[in-house]
């Protein structure tokens, strides 16, 4: 009591800054007890997996118009849902998008799993979905890592291995960073944080809220990281 770590820091500046995002729940509303749709978090976190939120945000919302709940998209014709991807790129994601939805559908009575190990058993869902879906949509504890996340905390441990040998460390770190209470605002607190302040080029660390936290800033320069390994 009367510490406050990096995530308490993290998630008060999340409190004040973050962005509004159409599959989201504003933090005022998670504390109150409001909690975002497993539907709509699932469906988003696909979309983002290789496209910006700006060119997320049309999609988006054309599929939930369109398709309200799970149920609606696991009984849509197939052809219908491809057509409305066109555009996002990667229609393997939209089939395994439609599969997933039959697999809550017909094997969950239309109810998603609410832990990461039960989502992970779902098609086209990774260790990352799997982690972001539990944390943002049902508050478990799990350390979502995208790469947002990866420059935030290779920044914040000045972890000079190159990526992808890094990415079980960042995965540790992450893991301790993350908080119990409210660890799902903390996860895209750490995902606005990189995209919005500690940006890939002139990263704004004089106005972020783990500039004291950052062993970057302390002792390098933390544009330079994260390194990558050659090609
Ligand atoms: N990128 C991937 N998942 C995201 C999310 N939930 N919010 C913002 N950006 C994201």
């Amino acid at each position: 009591p009367g510490t406050l770590t990096p995530a308490d820091r993290l998630v008060a500046w999340y409190d004040r800054h973050h962005r509004d995002l159409p599959w989201r729940v504003a933090p005022r509303d998670r504390r109150a007890g409001i909690m975002p749709d497993p539907y709509r978090v699932w469906l988003s976190e696909i979309m983002l997996q290789q496209t910006s939120v700006r060119a997320v945000k049309p999609y988006f919302a054309a599929f939930v118009q369109r398709w309200p709940r799970v149920g609606d998209l696991a009984s849509a014709d197939e052809t219908e849902v491809l057509g409305a991807w066109a555009g996002l790129g990667y229609y393997s994601r939209a089939r395994n998008l439609k599969r997933c939805a039959e697999t809550i559908a017909v094997a969950h009575g239309g109810i998603f799993p609410d832990t990461a190990a039960g989502l992970r058993a779902l098609p086209g869902i990774g260790a990352y979905t799997a982690a972001a879906i539990a944390a943002i949509a049902f508050d478990r504890p799990e350390p979502v890592v995208d790469g947002n996340v990866e420059r935030v905390t290779t920044r914040l441990f000045a972890i000079e291995t190159p990526l992808p040998r890094a990415k079980p460390e960042i995965g540790e770190r992450v893991a301790e960073l993350t908080p119990d209470a409210r660890p799902g605002d903390f996860a895209q607190a750490m995902m606005d944080l990189g995209a919005t302040i500690c940006t890939p080029r002139r990263p704004a660390c004089a106005i972020c809220p783990l500039n004291a936290d950052c062993a970057a800033l302390a002792t390098m320069d933390p544009e330079t990281l994260p390194r990558k390994a050659p090609k």
